[in-house]
Order: structure tokens, then C-alpha cells, then sequence
């Protein structure tokens, strides 16, 4: 298979999962036009051209919270990555170990925490707020226990968005299971690696939590009852006391919640919007980003996702106010496609992008990219 781009690993990840995976990563909320936006408002935001500027020394590396990373991008969390390829969130931690940058393991993974703390030295760990408070509890003390060190809470799902493509696709809905089986059967390579040879197919985090197998058809299941839309600013206050590493807030896209969230504390905000997953006719995070930076100033560390395909999308979000970009959908098409080495050849890919782009735009380190490289 030749990848020239990251996004080669969309198709080759649609030849190769059945059916169900490949949706519930493709697919956002309602008609999908905010997933849409998040991708074409990005693409449409033009850099300005600068040369003979002596690019020869250059650096990608930053560094958050003291400390750093190899490139200004994070692996983001996204549930079922052990679907996705053989104990997929292994893989990631390997690959972003590999390649030094941090990797954020979701709550729903199928591998647990435990399993995937050793393979990698900068794991963040994401967690919702969940009606289950000792959940979380135990799962807090999980996480400090395997060297968790920064906290990712995801604020945006108090409710599970509208996703069209989950009944069809049979992630949930009438005849789900069987519907699963019939798709299996269509794609052996991944039956073989991943159905057979990637068990357990369990919720790795919460199996451990309720003492008991869990599976596909918990999840959203488990999700739909656990997640609380009575939730406020209030219910995060003992995670704030808790938590004494950075935390930082996922699913923010309004500077009036970017400034609540200083004042709460946080030490971070993601500005998101789930990946267009949660509520469509959101703004994208492009046009959110640069009113919730000048919002928040240095109070906080602002990271962004959402709609970011190439390392030339990571350039144009860090000049629009990002600190970090997070890499959500492009790596788990790279793990589906091709497992470990896939993300490490995505991570590369983008790296050379930002590279080119750096030096066609004039600057030398992640630290001088900001609005003055935009036409
Ligand atoms: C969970 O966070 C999802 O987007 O499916």
C-alpha cells in the first residue's frame, strides 16, 4: 500500500473493518455538517508565503505543563480503539512512545489503563463525568497509580449526540449483534487479527471496575446511563481537589466556558466539539479557536481538535491561537489500516508537512507560529 497522505488511511480503514467500526470512526451527529465544517473551514484558512528567511535549524518540540513533546501533537482518546486493530491502544502508546509524543487513553478503551501504562512514558488519561462518582473515584486512583500524570475530562457529553450511522451500521439497534456477525464474516484479515487473536473484547476499564466481562453491546448502553446531563461546574469540584496534576477540559467552544473554566481552575481547555460527534450546527473549532485564545490569554494552556488531517492543519491551528493539536480520527484510520506502524508513518507524514510549511512560512520553532503566518 503506498500512503503519500495521512488520509490514504481513511480508505485503506474502510477496506479493512467491518462495517460498524468503520462508521462509528467516519461518523458524527445529524446530517454530519459541523463534522464537515470542522474540516473544510480548516483547509479554507490560507498561510502567508515568506522566503529566503535561513530555515536551517528547526525544531518541532514543545512542551506542555513542564513537559515535553517531540511534535506540537497528542494522540487523542477515542473509544474502542482495541476494535480497531489488535489490542489497539497498545499500539498507539507504542507508536507515540516511539515517536515521543503523548498519548490520551480513553475511559472506554478496550485495553485497560494498566495494560497500556507501561508501553508508553507520557500517558494522559480521559474521563467523562459519569453518574457512577465511585467509578470515577477508583478510576482517579488507577490512573495516579499506573503515572498518570495529566487528566483530560471530557465536558461535552452530558448527553450522547444524535449519530444516524450507529443503527444502520448495527453499532446499536434492532438485530445489532447478528448484523455484526455478517459484517465479521466480509472481512476476514480483521476477523482473524482482531476478533480472534485481539481478545478480549471487553470495556478493559470498566470490566475491571465491575468485576465482570463486558462488551460491545454495553457500550452505549453503559454510556447512555452513565452519562449525566444534570452535570455543573460544581460536580467537578471534588475532581478538582481530588486531581492534583494539570487537568484539563475537553469540549470547549464558547470563551465565555473558556473563561469559567480558568476560573474554575483548570489548567487546560481543549477546544472541541467532538469531532462534529455531539451537536451538529456547532461552530468548527477553527472559527471557535482564536476568540476562546484571546479569551483566555496565558491563563491556561489551549489545546484544540476536530477536522485535522494533515500537518499542515496542526500549523494553521497553533496560528490561530493552539498550543497543541489533538489527533483524533486521523490515527485511529492509521491503526485500522495498518496497525503500530501506521501511526508511527501518520505522525511522520504530519511532521513532514509541519516541517515544510514551517520553513515556507518563515519560522523555526513552534514557538514563533502564531497569526502573523496567516495571508
Ligand atoms: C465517545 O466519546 C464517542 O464520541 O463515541
Amino acid at each position: 500500500m503506498i500512503v503519500s497522505s495521512a488520509s490514504d488511511y481513511r480508505k485503506a480503514a474502510q477496506r479493512r473493518l467491518p462495517r460498524f467500526l468503520f462508521d462509528y470512526i467516519d461518523g458524527g451527529a445529524n446530517a454530519e455538517d459541523t463534522l464537515k465544517a470542522n474540516v473544510a473551514d480548516l483547509r479554507a484558512v490560507n498561510l502567508r508565503q515568506r522566503v529566503l528567511k535561513n530555515a536551517a535549524d528547526l525544531s518541532l518540540a514543545t512542551e506542555w505543563f513542564g513537559q515535553s513533546s517531540k511534535l506540537p501533537v497528542i494522540l487523542a482518546p477515542v473509544g474502542l480503539s482495541g476494535m480497531f486493530a489488535r489490542r489497539g491502544e497498545v499500539q498507539v502508546a507504542n507508536a507515540a512512545e516511539k515517536k515521543g509524543v503523548p498519548y490520551v487513553l480513553s475511559t472506554l478503551s478496550i485495553c485497560p489503563l494498566e495494560e497500556v501504562a507501561s508501553h508508553c512514558s507520557s500517558l494522559w488519561f480521559q474521563l467523562y463525568v459519569l453518574k457512577d462518582r465511585r467509578f470515577m473515584q477508583s478510576m482517579l486512583e488507577r490512573a495516579q497509580h499506573a503515572g498518570v500524570k495529566n487528566l483530560v475530562f471530557t465536558v461535552d457529553l452530558p448527553v450522547h449526540g444524535s449519530r444516524y450511522r450507529d443503527a444502520p451500521s448495527g453499532l446499536s439497534g434492532p438485530y445489532a449483534a447478528q448484523r455484526r456477525m455478517l459484517q465479521v464474516i466480509s472481512k476476514p484479515a480483521w476477523a482473524f487479527d482482531v476478533g480472534i487473536r485481539g481478545r478480549p473484547h471487553d470495556l478493559g476499564n470498566i470490566s475491571q471496575y465491575l468485576g465482570k466481562a463486558t462488551g460491545l453491546q454495553d457500550y452505549v448502553g453503559w454510556l447512555g446511563q452513565n452519562i449525566d446531563p444534570s452535570i455543573s461546574w460544581s460536580d467537578l469540584e471534588w475532581i478538582r481537589d481530588f486531581w492534583k496534576g494539570p487537568l484539563i477540559l475537553k469540549g470547549i467552544l464558547d470563551p465565555e466556558d473558556a473563561r469559567d473554566a480558568v476560573r474554575f481552575g483548570a489548567n487546560g481547555i481543549v477546544v472541541s466539539n467532538h469531532g462534529g460527534r455531539q451537536l451538529d450546527g456547532a461552530l468548527s473549532t477553527v472559527k471557535a479557536l482564536p476568540p476562546i485564545a484571546d479569551a483566555v490569554g496565558n491563563d491556561l494552556e489551549v489545546f484544540v481538535d476536530s477536522g485535522v488531517r494533515s500537518g499542515l492543519d496542526v500549523i494553521r491551528m497553533l496560528a490561530l491561537g493552539a498550543k497543541g493539536v489533538l489527533l483524533g480520527r486521523t490515527a485511529a484510520y492509521a491503526l485500522a489500516a495498518a496497525g503500530q506502524a501506521g501511526v508511527e508513518n501518520m505522525l511522520e507524514i504530519f511532521a513532514k508537512e509541519m516541517r515544510v510549511a514551517m520553513i515556507l512560512t518563515g519560522v523555526t520553532s513552534i514557538a514563533q507560529i502564531d497569526r502573523r503566518i496567516l495571508a
